[in-house]
């Protein structure tokens, strides 16, 4: 592998295309756009998404919607299409580089009957402005005298898998070289964007109702060339957005130092092993350009902004994958995400009185809103309905969002978050485990009729991961609800809640079996061992193997679960019973959710097996990297990507809070001389350098003060 820093590839598969786009996305905290190709190509997906901006269709569940395309453009070479489906080129390389965010492509092509062209296209979307998208076009004749046309606009006849969401479509063109549209949904979302087209003199205008192109007619001699530079910003309502004037190096100047900042806290070498290197920085780069970067409505998506998998639904991928690095590296993007969960409580409490209980029930999935928008229905690969019942009993959300903001706090030290925000999300969550705890006649706490990680097993009692988390809300609740009775009181907590959460937390904890091992849910060891072995080579997951019911009855588990537990409980961090349990349940694990395996790769390391680690490290890697799981054309798996940075921090440097401090405890795999990072703890940076064998710590001076906390 040569640059780590750089995503290339030197040949187009046709069959590969729409995986391709996925991780050749760009984003900017605000805008993502799928790395399609500006001329269209087979069964390509083109998107541009805005944080936030969803669309709901009457009777249909919300979807983040494709904005007005800007990357489109059509070239014809002496009346000839330029396209690569048409006709394969005679060279062609592609590259998306990290540190930049720039996107390039350069062709070399022939179509049927016209001269050799050099075809080059650059575009990124801005991380200083984060409306702002641009593009550069340069096409250069190698061999003959040709006339080259040019085509490109606003295309709001855009449509997804989920339809065409601008019902309502217009558009001017203000001036010569601008072209001005405004989108709007059935249910009152909208957009303008404005582009402008610049390098190719005077130009006409396409008067197409949905997708006005601005066009123009050049001849090029051998060795000439033209460049066209196109920029277009969006904006949210009627309001026409603000171009530059300048040309596309100047956006890409102040652009690639806004990258510059970011990797300053985001940096991480594993000399000796690029594949380690690039795969790392191929996940922070798309974990800090797809998470939001305010608070635009947004929540971190399942598949960031790369793609319409799970229609960018946010679901415990965002609290638990995703956030435990931002916290880390890019504090204010974590912020930004508990920003959105702080806005969802009003439809989490409303969804709690909906089942009859209290406090703060967050959504399975959400949108917009922290209102429940889990499907109700799905299809099996053989096209049978099935219920959905994630979005009513899968409840471990409801700690995930309070880990997610109690971590966050640990590492900032964001005092004003608590104060505002954070307090009441942890209280509120503990109050809707208040209603919802079963007491027996014994005393013991009950969480009956639940969905663990573990979706192959639907209506659980005691799911093993479900109540650590629950038991630990309550301990976290008493913790940062103390001295805060005003604010309990509020939330409707009555005098001695303290205690009685408390109380609570200590009846739902789980014991270890003789052997160690937890017992994943009530009734579980009593389940069919299935030899999964038997079933290999396979790529698709256990329930597409042998279907929903003979799973139901068996001991195969989709994901991590207690395993899960384990990883994010400090107070379970025991490598003998972290051990106990991945020999136990490593057999027992389909791997069949993209969420799995980096969490097993850092309880390895917890358990000091850094080449077990390594191993389920390298194949998390290849989920989106080499599509092993075959549905990254649907955007790369935010929680895989942050799982891999994790795998990365927390498991192989070991690093983690102690009384004074952060601290490391390198398990580095055998092939790792050191791993090399940067992280923020309480505002400030530091640049560590983990060797196997010694804490990092003091290893490699911090190099300078940064004011990315909290
Ligand atoms: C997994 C969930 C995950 C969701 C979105 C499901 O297949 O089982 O744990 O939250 O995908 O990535």
């Amino acid at each position: 592998m040569s640059d780590t820093w750089l995503l290339t590839e030197d040949r187009v598969w046709p069959e590969r295309v729409p995986w391709k786009e996925s991780l050749f996305s760009i984003a900017n905290g605000h805008l993502g756009t799928r790395g399609t190709f500006e001329e269209g190509y087979g069964d390509s997906v083109p998107a541009t998404f805005m944080h936030g901006l969803f669309v709901t269709p009457a009777g249909d569940l919300p979807y983040l919607a494709p904005l007005p395309d800007w990357t489109g453009v059509i070239i014809t070479v002496d009346g000839v299409r330029f396209g690569l489906d048409e006709r394969l080129p005679a060279g062609y390389e592609r590259t998306l580089d990290f540190r930049t965010g720039v996107l390039t492509r350069r062709v070399l092509w022939r179509g049927t009957g016209t001269g050799l062209l050099r075809v080059e296209f650059l575009r990124l979307l801005s991380m200083a402005d984060p409306g702002l998208a641009s593009l550069e076009v340069t096409v250069t004749s190698l061999t003959d005298d040709v006339q080259i046309g040019i085509e490109t606009g606003l295309d709001g006849s855009i449509t997804g898998p989920f339809g065409a969401p601008w019902s309502r479509v217009d558009w001017k063109r203000p001036k010569q070289d601008r072209l001005t549209m405004r989108a709007q949904s059935d249910d009152g979302a909208s957009v303008t964007a404005s582009c402008v087209v610049r390098g190719l003199g005077p130009m006409g205008v396409i008067h197409h109702a949905r997708h006005p192109r601005l066009t123009a007619t050049l001849d090029l001699a051998p060795g000439e060339w033209l460049r066209m530079v196109k920029h277009t910003a969006y904006r949210r309502g009627a309001d026409a957005p603000e171009l530059p004037d300048t040309g596309f190096e100047e956006v890409a100047a102040a652009s690639s130092s806004e990258w510059s900042r970011r990797w300053e806290t985001s940096h991480i070498e594993v000399p000796g092993d690029p594949f380690a290197e690039h795969a790392l920085r191929f996940a922070a780069f798309h974990l800090i350009g797809g998470a939001p970067r305010n608070g635009e409505g947004a929540g971190v998506g399942a598949r960031l902004l790369t793609g319409y998998g799970y229609r960018h639904h946010v679901f415990w991928d965002a609290d638990i994958f995703c956030v435990p690095y931002l916290t880390m590296t890019q504090p204010d993007l974590a912020r930004a995400h508990l920003g959105y969960r702080h806005r969802g409580l009003p439809g989490a409490r409303r969804k709690a009185a909906q089942y009859g209980r209290v406090g703060a029930f967050c959504a399975w999935e959400s949108a917009g809103t922290g209102d429940e928008v889990t499907p109700d229905w799905g299809e099996t690969p053989d096209g049978e309905r099935i219920r959905i019942r994630t979005g009513e009993i899968e409840e471990h959300i409801v700690a995930d969002v309070a880990w997610a903001a109690d971590h966050y706090h640990r590492w900032t030290g964001d005092r004003a978050f608590l104060d505002t925000e954070g307090a009441e999300m942890i209280l509120d969550g503990a109050r809707y485990w208040q209603s919802r705890i079963e007491m027996d006649p014994e005393g013991r706490g009950h969480l009956r009729h639940v969905i663990g990680p573990d979706e192959y097993h639907v209506d659980v009692d005691d799911n093993f991961f479900t109540n650590v988390m629950a038991a630990w809300h309550l301990a976290a609740a008493v913790r940062h609800g103390a001295g805060r009775d005003d604010l309990a009181g509020r939330l409707g907590l009555e005098p001695g809640w303290s205690q009685e959460l408390e109380n609570l937390a200590r009846s739902l904890r789980p014991m270890p079996g003789p052997n160690g091992v937890f017992e994943q849910h009530d009734g579980y060891f009593a389940l069919d061992q299935v030899e999964m072995s038997r079933f290999e080579p396979r790529a698709a997951p256990m329930h597409y193997v042998l279907g929903e019911k003979v799973l139901e009855r068996s001991q195969i588990t989709k994901q991590a679960d207690v395993i899960m537990g384990l990883v994010l409980l400090d107070d379970l961090h025991d490598p003998d019973l972290i051990g106990a349990n991945l020999d136990f349940y490593e057999p027992r694990t389909d791997h069949g959710s993209s969420l799995s395996l980096a969490m097993h790769s850092v309880a390895a390391s917890l358990a000091g097996r850094p080449e077990d680690a390594y191993e389920y490290f390298r194949r998390a890697a290849a989920i989106d990297l080499e599509d092993s799981m075959l549905n990254s054309n649907h955007g790369v798996h935010a929680a895989t990507q942050g799982g891999l940075l994790q795998a990365a921090l927390v498991g192989f440097a070991g690093l983690g809070l102690g009384p004074g401090g952060p601290e490391t405890r390198p398990r580095l795999p055998e092939h790792w001389e050191a791993l090399g990072f940067s992280f923020v703890h309480g505002g400030t940076r530091h640049e560590w350098e983990a060797r196997a064998g010694k804490p990092a710590r003091g290893d490699k001076a911090p190099r300078a003060d940064h004011d990315g906390g909290g």
